[in-house]
């Protein structure tokens, strides 16, 4: 009976534990979570998503009461193009949240950070670069490019000096969406280094529609295998959605891929940057309580537990303080429908958005509850108390649960 531990996934002459631990944004995929995962030989993920944000709540800067202050006057205003980050700051805070992890590193295992494309921070170009350049000025292992195409990222950092050095993947969810990266990044002569197919049982944002019970994982990675091996591409396929326990690992890992990605699990880890309370709503949810909804303003549907206190809420934008949803033109879907409801309800107190949610601010405050569709099978993780709460596992039981165990079982933590 093989375990995960019986492979291992190789990027040149070294080798890794063939898990890695998703990033999860907003500083869900805390710097302890992903310092776990490098620590026992895999590979954790940091994010950038709001990294202004998650500096002052760690590092004591004051970035967000900074931006607020400049633009203050405008909050009032439905116009939000003149909104700019300040790309220094935002290099800043990049810079201090690699250092920070990079100086906490122990182990053998990599510490990559997840860039989703869609933060587009109202000046899409400028602002991805500085994000992207800004972690290999500060030295992370790798940058895992997500929640978008990223058709023109790779040229965006083609003449930083570690352009060639720093390991970079891409997320894709189709072999149509890999031609297309491949495609358009082709005259730069550099390959990704893995390429995470995400199927669609996972969490955060999805890369199909509501139709997403129509594909499965297996039959993606697939295809792109039988592609590559066609065009003679030897490039680490990580499979990643809904792969619950180390025997689904296995599966993946028999059939080709060259490791896991997994991030559900994690989600009620000690480590991870959950508060207590969500976690353990995480921890009981039913799987009639999980579901897959379009209220994010990136256009993408996402997955989540439908109590999100995000859900229905009806707040006002918070464009000045955040504003990483604003497209190149100062727009988000979610300031469109706020408008239209205080349109429509000129003289309420409080008002309810029920088909966009202020992604910024909920996921800031922990308030949309995003998870893979394995949610529901938390509870089977960890141990419950008399109270009827559950004890928190540690990201290294649970890291060493997938690496080691056989047949579908889950060990439960130690008492
Ligand atoms: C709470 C949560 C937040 C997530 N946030 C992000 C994110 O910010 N960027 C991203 O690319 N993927 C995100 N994901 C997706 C994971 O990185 C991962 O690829 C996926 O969830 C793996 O499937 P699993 O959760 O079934 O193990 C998130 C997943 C979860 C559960």
């Amino acid at each position: 009976m093989k375990k995960v531990d019986d492979f291992r996934l190789r990027f040149g002459k070294r080798e890794y534990v063939p898990i890695m631990i998703g990033g999860m944004g907003v500083d869900i995929s805390t710097v302890e979570l992903a310092l776990v995962a490098a620590r026992l030989g895999g590979i954790g993920h940091i994010s950038d998503a709001m990294v202004p944000a998650v500096s002052d709540s760690h590092y004591d800067t004051g970035f967000v009461a900074e931006k607020l202050k400049k633009y203050k006057r405008n909050v009032a205003n439905t116009d939000k193009s003149m909104v700019q980050f300040s790309l220094g700051q935002l290099a800043e805070a990049t810079r201090l949240h690699i250092d920070r992890t990079m100086e906490a590193r122990q182990g053998e295992g990599l510490i990559f950070i997840n860039c989703m494309e869609k933060l587009t921070m109202n000046a899409p170009r400028e602002t991805l670069r500085v994000r992207l350049a800004s972690a290999m000025d500060a030295g992370i292992d790798g940058i895992t490019l997500s929640a978008g195409l990223h058709l023109g990222s790779l040229a965006l950092i083609a003449d930083h000096a570690r352009f060639r050095d720093v390991k970079l993947g891409i997320i894709v969810s189709s072999l149509r969406a890999l031609h297309l990266f491949l495609r358009k990044n082709a005259r730069l002569n550099r390959l990704p280094d893995y390429i995470i197919v995400e199927g669609p049982l996972a969490g955060g944002h999805l890369g199909f529609g509501l139709d997403w019970a129509s594909y499965d994982l297996k039959t993606i990675i697939d295809e792109i295998h039988r592609w590559m091996t066609q065009e003679g591409l030897n490039i680490p396929v990580i499979a990643a959605g809904g792969v619950f326990t180390g025997s689904d690992a296995v599966g993946f890992l028999e059939s080709g891929a060259a490791a896991v990605q997994v991030a559900t699990r994690f989600t009620v880890a000690q480590e991870c940057g959950l508060p207590a309370k969500t976690k353990q709503e995480y921890l009981k949810c039913r799987e009639s309580d999980i579901e897959v909804n379009t209220i994010s303003p990136t256009g993408y549907p996402m997955r989540m537990l439908k109590k999100s206190p995000g859900i229905g809420a009806g707040i006002r934008p918070n464009c000045e303080a955040y504003g990483y949803l604003l497209d190149g033109f100062g727009k988000c879907a979610y300031i469109t429908a706020y408008n239209r409801e205080v349109d429509l309800h000129p003289d309420a107190d409080k008002i309810s958005v029920k088909d966009k949610t202020c992604l910024c601010t909920h996921m800031r405050n922990f308030d949309i509850w995003t998870c893979g569709h394995y949610a529901y099978r938390l509870k089977d993780t960890a141990r419950q108390l008399p109270d009827g709460s559950f004890a928190l596992p540690s990201a290294e039981h649970i890291f060493h649960d997938y690496q080691y165990s056989t047949e579908h079982r889950i060990a439960l933590p130690p008492i």
